[in-house]
């Protein structure tokens, strides 16, 4: 028996559809009892049924096959809101504006959630003209390292990728930067937003005495 979707997914479909069990038989070719035994988990569709399904619901096979059909919410494409997907197997980096069903390696991938940076993920950025330079304090070893750093305003996305052994550190050239997210191949995704403040040098360094002596002396040279 090919349990590639489940009765569940399918009755939800349907009923957003507003089809009745019948009219969906009848798209398929087949009987409304056999709709009524996979909504009821007595029996599965054929893996051949997969497109006919898919399309009668107007969605994909992906789609179809994940249980979840995409609502994009982002509709103005702010780039503020980019999805970054990761392949674990190839490191395989996917910008995307909103949702989607993304996959690499027949593996499904989700969205990386960003986190805060913490105190072994410290960023430091800072302002040199138009300039930002940012550098993230993290080892850069073979099995440990920082893979992508992604600047972010609301209409643009400059993504640059790292490698074990080197640097831990890019320029950014770009107007309006509100966002950095940089990727820790282990530990996953990270943000930090720039502040206008303490002369745009800003986050990550909560923890540091570098970060502390910053702010000493961009309040005497400011204030
Ligand atoms: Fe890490």
């Amino acid at each position: 028996m090919n349990r590639y979707v489940t009765g569940t997914v399918i009755k939800e479909l349907r009923e957003k559809n507003k089809m009745t069990q019948l009219q969906l038989a009848e798209k398929l070719g087949v009987s409304d009892k056999t709709i009524s035994k996979w909504e009821t988990g007595k029996g599965y569709p054929d893996i051949t049924l997969l497109e006919p399904i898919a399309s009668a619901f107007r969605i994909s096979i992906t789609e179809l096959i994940s249980g979840n059909t995409i609502r994009n919410e982002n509709v103005s494409a702010n780039m503020l809101k980019s999805k970054f997907y990761v392949c674990p197997i190839c490191g395989n980096v996917i910008h995307s504006t909103g949702e989607a069903v993304i996959q690499c390696h027949g593996i499904a991938l989700l969205p990386e959630e960003a986190e805060p940076t913490d105190e072994k993920h410290m960023i430091f950025i800072e302002r040199v003209e138009d300039e930002y330079y940012v550098r993230i304090d993290h080892e850069m070893t073979k099995e440990h390292y920082i893979s992508f750093v992604a600047a972010l305003s609301s209409d643009e996305v400059k993504i640059v990728k790292l490698y074990p052994e080197g640097k831990s550190e890019v320029y950014f050239k770009f107007r309006g930067i509100k966002k950095i997210l940089f990727f820790c191949n282990k530990d996953g995704l990270f943000e930090s937003e720039i502040v206008k403040g303490i002369d745009d040098k800003e986050s990550g360094y909560y923890y540091s005495k570098e970060r502390k002596e910053l702010e000493e002396t961009a309040k005497i040279m400011f204030s």
